[in-house]
């Protein structure tokens, strides 16, 4: 079973996640996009599905919606499409190549029609003309013609600047190398596809020539165009629509219908099934008929472009962001499909959540091979009550991920219905921990965290985080190769990097990118860390629930980390002295308390810990001086702190005895004002609170 970490339904509720994690998943989300672009893309192989990918796409845009000050500047929401690859030259579009907007009910199409009624302030009984073209599932590409000959093809690329494909478009039959009777300069537009046959043949022949195969026919064709020998291009059968003009000398036609007539008189194939449709109602009954028989076309498509016809109005009605006014793609309902579940497999998210997934008998649909369905979690596989064996519905539209819609149970197998339901299994698959689920909760976890190698990355990222152990010079990028090299596989490891880096496979000063500097500065921040307070320790450990003042509240209340480990050791039953110690602790409930058990009963953790200690120093906790100035009191910081950081003024008021807490109110003692304190400096006042600045409060703190 292999890990997923795209698979994983990210387990947090959007409206659930803090600043930090929203941060922490945004940044994680920028790296995991940037190399399913670069792997789809530059590589066309894809190690997700584009559901999947779809899938992150969204969840980026989600959080990106409601945290709008963590927009990173290298975001995926910032780019379109793909980036030119390494290895074909640059081409500069002319005119841009445009996307189109969608649209996915009949109303919506009305909707357009109206909208264009009114820009052009026609009359309401003005008839709109479209042209109506299947919106084929391929790729774009520009031919440059000059003077009658075929001398420049590019693809899309970002829509600004493509790829020079020009010899590999040459190859594809039906594209003319010389036309007559066309303007000096012509750019003609179309879709550059792959037939349902040539893909079989081509998958058939990937597989027996041991090479990967195409997820699915769009993928087959940018993976066919886009290869740098021409002769492997011209062996797969691409074929090629043309639909649009780019730059274009002399205009000699007046609406996109006579654009069609042109373009065949020039010998470019266009779609047999575009049709002139003088009203939007006719436009909509060619959508229903183009939708009806599009299984038997031999190529894809994934909905119909509706073009305002006359290209007067084209021009009045210019473009909203990249996309014509003049244009939209009224996309086909979600299509669904018959198939068999071969077996439900259970996957690990990063995040240890588990998900259950089912594996089924290939099927095609809404444009793509579907071979797995998400099931989000064992309610949902209880409540459709799937079992492996079954026949089920499914279903996918345009982008969207691929639903399970229910299952046929007149042709359930009479030993599938005398197995009983699917169950989920109580222990992790990758590390077989303990599984657990809380009350409440939809979602089964993985309680083997450090261990657990679907999860091991992000943990192990979490450890060297600013407030756990900060080992600088240990980052994302790093810690995944150290990960992937197996040379950094729990968190004692990194402490015996430094020894180990010159026996590692290959040596690390031999690895690109690091240089002697890179690797002292590195070690020096390892060693810098040999010795960490019990709060930080237990917050580094990942422990679920356990964030940085549940890590200081547990260190406070146990002082070393012996201590805290008898009391747990052994903390399996219901009535253990464990649970009855914990429960004693205030702001300690049953859900924390279960969880401190669920890790530290895990024999895979206590070894995590044993190693750790190996090789680390974990102070006691020094006990909150009773006797402080401000002991008991409720310190709230505000503005900005020049002479220490949030973070460490926040540590020292704690460690005083005092309670920091966000926001100012009656039960507020004390607010401390750095420069730019906004709206808390005027609460303290409204409410006669004493306010100190950042010097009176570093007399006060005794520094
Ligand atoms: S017209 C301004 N016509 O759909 C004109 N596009 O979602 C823009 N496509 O990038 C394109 N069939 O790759 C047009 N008959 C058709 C099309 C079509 C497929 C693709 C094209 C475009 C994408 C936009």
């Amino acid at each position: 079973m292999a890990k997923a970490s795209a698979a994983d339904a990210r387990s947090i509720a959007i409206d659930d996640l803090t600043d930090a994690q929203a941060k922490k998943e945004l940044a994680a989300l920028a790296r995991e996009l940037a190399e399913h672009d670069w792997r789809y893309y530059q590589q066309d192989a894809p190690t997700i599905s584009d559901e999947q990918y779809d899938a992150l796409r969204r969840r980026n845009e989600a959080i990106e919606a409601r945290f709008q000050d963590l927009v990173r500047a290298d975001s995926p929401s910032k780019r379109v499409g793909a980036p030119v690859a390494a290895g074909f030259g640059k081409v500069v579009h002319r005119h841009p190549m445009l996307s189109l907007q969608n649209a996915f009910s009949e109303e919506e199409v009305r909707d357009f029609t109206d909208r264009i009624r009114r820009f052009l302030s026609l009359a309401e009984d003005e008839p709109v003309a479209l042209v109506a073209e299947p919106k084929i599932d391929g790729l774009s590409a520009s031919l440059r013609y000059e003077n009658g000959k075929y001398v420049q093809g590019a693809t899309r690329g970002d829509g600004i600047t493509g790829e020079d494909v020009t010899a590999n478009i040459a190859t594809i039959a039906g594209v003319p190398k010389s036309i007559r009777g066309a303007p000096a300069v012509l750019e003609v537009r179309g879709e550059v596809y792959m037939g349902g046959e040539e893909f079989v043949r081509l998958n058939a022949a990937q597989e027996k020539a041991g090479k990967q195969q195409y997820a699915n026919r769009r993928n087959a064709a940018a993976g066919s165009l886009r290869q740098i020998d021409p002769a492997v291009t011209a062996e797969r059968q691409l074929k090629f629509f043309a639909y649009s003009p780019g730059e274009v000398g002399e205009v000699t036609w007046s609406s996109q219908w006579e654009f069609l007539q042109k373009l065949q008189k020039w010998g470019f194939p266009t779609n047999p099934l575009a049709k002139r449709c003088a009203t939007v109602d006719e436009a909509l009954a060619l959508h229903r008929d183009i939708g009806a028989g599009r299984k038997g076309l031999g190529y894809d498509i994934d909905g119909v472009v509706y073009k305002v016809d006359r290209l007067d109005w084209q021009q009045r009605l210019g473009m909203v962001s990249r996309a014509p006014r003049w244009a939209l793609a009224h996309k086909f309902a979600a299509e669904q499909a018959e198939t068999i579940v071969r077996k439900i497999v259970v996957y690990v998210g990063r995040t240890g959540a588990l998900t259950p997934l089912a594996q089924v008998e290939p099927v095609h649909v809404g444009g793509v091979t579907i071979a797995n369905i998400g099931l989000h979690n064992e309610d949902v596989v209880a409540e459709k009550d799937v079992r492996e064996g079954d026949t089920v519905i499914i279903q996918r539209a345009g982008d969207v991920i691929p639903q399970l819609v229910s299952v046929v149970k007149a042709k359930r197998p009479k030993n599938v219905a005398k197995a009983g339901p699917w169950e989920m299994p109580d222990r992790c698959p990758i590390c077989k921990s303990a599984a657990t689920r809380e009350e409440g909760e939809a979602v089964r976890r993985c309680t083997g965290g450090l261990i657990c190698s679907a999860q091991a990355v992000e943990r192990l990222i979490h450890f060297c985080s600013r407030l756990a152990f900060d080992i600088r010079g240990l980052g994302d990028i790093q810690i995944s190769q150290f990960w992937e090299n197996g040379d950094i596989q729990e968190p004692a490891d990194i402490f015996t990097l430094p020894k180990r880096a010159e026996q590692l496979k290959p040596p690390l000063s031999e690895r690109p990118g690091w240089g002697e500097t890179k690797m002292r500065n590195l070690f020096s921040a390892v060693n810098s860390r040999r010795t960490i307070g019990l709060d930080r320790f237990l917050y580094s450990l990942g422990i679920r629930h356990v964030g940085e003042s549940t890590a200081r509240l547990l260190a406070m209340h146990f002082g070393s980390l012996d201590a805290l480990r008898t009391t747990l050791d052994g903390a399996r039953d219901e009535d253990s002295d464990a649970r009855a110690a914990l429960d004693s602790i205030d702001q300690v409930g049953p859900v924390l308390a279960q969880a401190l058990i669920d890790f530290f009963v895990e024999p895979a953790n206590k070894k995590v810990i044993d190693d750790l200690v190996e090789v680390v120093t974990v102070e006691e906790f020094a006990k909150p001086a009773s006797t402080s100035a401000i002991s008991g009191k409720t310190i709230v910081f505000t503005g900005t702190l020049e002479k220490m950081t949030r973070d460490e003024a926040k540590a020292r008021a704690q460690q005083l005895g005092a309670k920091v807490a966000g926001s100012v109110s009656k039960k507020t003692d004390l607010v401390v004002l750095g420069p730019g304190a906004g709206s808390k400096a005027k609460d303290a006042e409204r409410l006669g609170i004493t306010t100190i600045d950042e010097d009176e409060w570093l007399t006060l703190a005794g520094k």
